[in-house]
């Protein structure tokens, strides 16, 4: 599902190397957290995987896309397909409903019958969202929103979801209704879920662990259950 061959990524001059080297397999369906300290290349990785940067060197391939080289037509349909992303501050556009919100990633691919609809209810259902469907974000508490910005990742049923540190920002009341989204997700196997985290015990939900530290993979373990 994903590979990385030795990927780097180096910012500026004199160089600062976020990423050093990455060499890294991801198979369908796995739950995998990434941990490491701030400023490890946590986000520079997952930037990578979602097609929002390019490595300096090295091949990042994603559901048979190749990132590295992929120019913006296909980045564009990467994205549209195969691709949703989550982060710390929930981005949802603040002038339109939560319903809206989710229904864009559809839209954007052309798609404009009442099924649109049916489809933003139906997952705002699965994320525990329904009774919000036509709240504007701003009247919702941080936890609703993100649950809001998940639905809007995973409209398009797609294969891969990268959130880089979505509880971050959040209380714990919060950070366990949205991580509790999150694990059911994963736990069905059909979409690939990876998963930045600066906390233990959030990491401790996924299958496999990936520690960065200064760029490297300082470890790597999958829990045996
Ligand atoms: N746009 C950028 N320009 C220059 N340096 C950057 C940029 N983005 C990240 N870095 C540097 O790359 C390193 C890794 O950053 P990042 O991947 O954001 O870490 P993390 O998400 O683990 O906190 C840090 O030293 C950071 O300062
Ligand atoms: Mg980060």
């Amino acid at each position: 599902m994903i590979r990385l061959v030795k990927a780097s990524r180096t910012y500026g001059s004199p160089p600062i190397v976020a990423l050093d080297s990455v060499s890294l397999e991801i198979g369908a369906g796995e739950f995998v957290a990434i941990t490491g300290q701030s400023g490890s290349g946590k986000s520079t990785l997952l930037n990578l995987l979602g097609g929002l940067d390019h490595p300096t060197s090295g091949e990042v391939v994603v559901d048979g896309t190749h990132l590295e080289s992929a120019d913006d037509r296909e980045l564009t349909l990467f994205r549209r397909t195969k691709l949703g992303m989550v982060f710390q501050f929930f981005n949802l556009l603040p002038s339109m409903t939560v319903v809206e919100n989710v229904e864009m990633p559809l839209l954007l691919r052309g798609e404009h019958d009442r099924g649109v609809r049916k489809a933003a209810l139906a997952m705002l259902e699965e994320v525990g969202m329904g009774h919000r469907a036509e709240h504007f974000p701003h009247q919702l508490s941080g936890g609703e929103m993100q649950r809001g910005a998940i639905a809007r990742a995973l409209i398009h049923t797609p294969s891969l979801l990268l959130a880089d540190e979505p509880t971050g920002n959040l209380d714990s009341t919060n950070a366990s209704q949205v991580l509790a989204v999150i694990a059911k997700i994963a736990s069905r196997r059909t979409t690939t879920v990876i998963m930045v985290t600066h906390s233990d015990a959030v990491a401790a939900l996924a299958d496999r662990r990936i520690q960065i530290q200064d760029g490297f993979i300082a470890s790597d373990s999958t829990r045996t259950h």
